[in-house]
């Protein structure tokens, strides 16, 4: 299948999202946080089928962070099994509508089988290409950057020859132009170690809707956001540089 992403420009070509608030969301109806980690993959399921009609080729999703191992041992032992779980589940339906996953963060620290799990579920989709959905599980952007230089140095790099564009070439996300819009559920207003290097330019939207809660109707409101947005990349608009023509 191939990719047929929308040639408008008011459509973004990569998604990033921050998938907050699934703890809250739980908490709120008297239940576990592990409900409304349940209710989050539901919630992302109905995402990715709203960003393929959408022509959207990228998503990209804040599933565990770096940082997440500071949660309680039941949760994190929680969200393990709810990834191999999901993926069973959901892994035949994203393969026929041409979705492709694709997988970021250390996997040397998860166990062999949340690896295993993920490793077939990128090699199942590979072939996909209508919508790559990455998932970042034990991502950070930190490390990101360090893996990165690591990498860098592996391969010889000589320092007057490391720039942005080199070291791109090893951040785990180079198959992907960088995000134009990221959004983050939940409330809270950060980037939470996601994706700090590719977003430098990311559109930022954050929403109160709580992650459980989020879908196509939501997904609109944060498209139509950024679709007002003005996007200079530290420039000036195409108004700006003609009144100074004129002048
Ligand atoms: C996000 O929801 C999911 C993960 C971090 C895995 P949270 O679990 O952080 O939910 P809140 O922020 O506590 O409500
Ligand atoms: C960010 O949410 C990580 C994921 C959504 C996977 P957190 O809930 O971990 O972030 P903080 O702790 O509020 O910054
Ligand atoms: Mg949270």
């Amino acid at each position: 299948m191939s990719a047929t992403p929308s040639s408008d420009s008011s459509i973004p070509r990569h998604v990033a999202i921050v998938m907050d608030g699934n703890g809250r969301w739980a908490s709120k109806r008297f239940m576990p946080r592990g409900v409304g980690h349940k209710a989050g993959v539901d919630s992302l399921v109905n995402v990715v089928r709203a960003c393929v009609d959408r022509g959207i080729p990228y998503l990209t999703v804040f599933a565990f962070s770096s940082e997440n191992w500071k949660r309680p041992e039941e949760e994190v032992s929680g969200l393990m099994n709810l990834l191999i779980v999901a993926l069973s589940k959901h892994l035949i339906k994203l393969k026929s509508d041409g979705v492709r996953i694709r997988v970021v963060g250390d996997s040397a620290q998860v166990s062999d089988k949340v690896r295993q799990a993920l490793d077939d579920a990128e090699r199942a989709t590979e072939h996909n290409s209508k919508l790559v959905l990455t998932v970042a599980f034990n991502y950070g952007g930190r490390w990101d950057i360090v893996q990165a230089c690591r990498k860098a140095m592996e391969a010889g790099l000589e320092p007057a020859d490391l720039s942005e564009a080199a070291l791109s070439k090893y951040m785990a996300m180079a198959y992907a132009p960088d995000p134009d819009l990221f959004i983050r559920t939940g409330g809270e207003v950060r980037l939470s170690n996601f994706l700090l290097w590719q977003s430098a330019y990311a559109e930022l939207v954050f929403t109160e809707c709580l992650w459980p809660d989020f879908d196509a109707a939501e997904l609109d409101r944060a498209l139509a956001e950024y679709a007002r947005r003005e996007r200079r990349f530290g420039g000036v608009t195409a108004d700006q540089s003609n009144t100074r023509e004129e002048a």
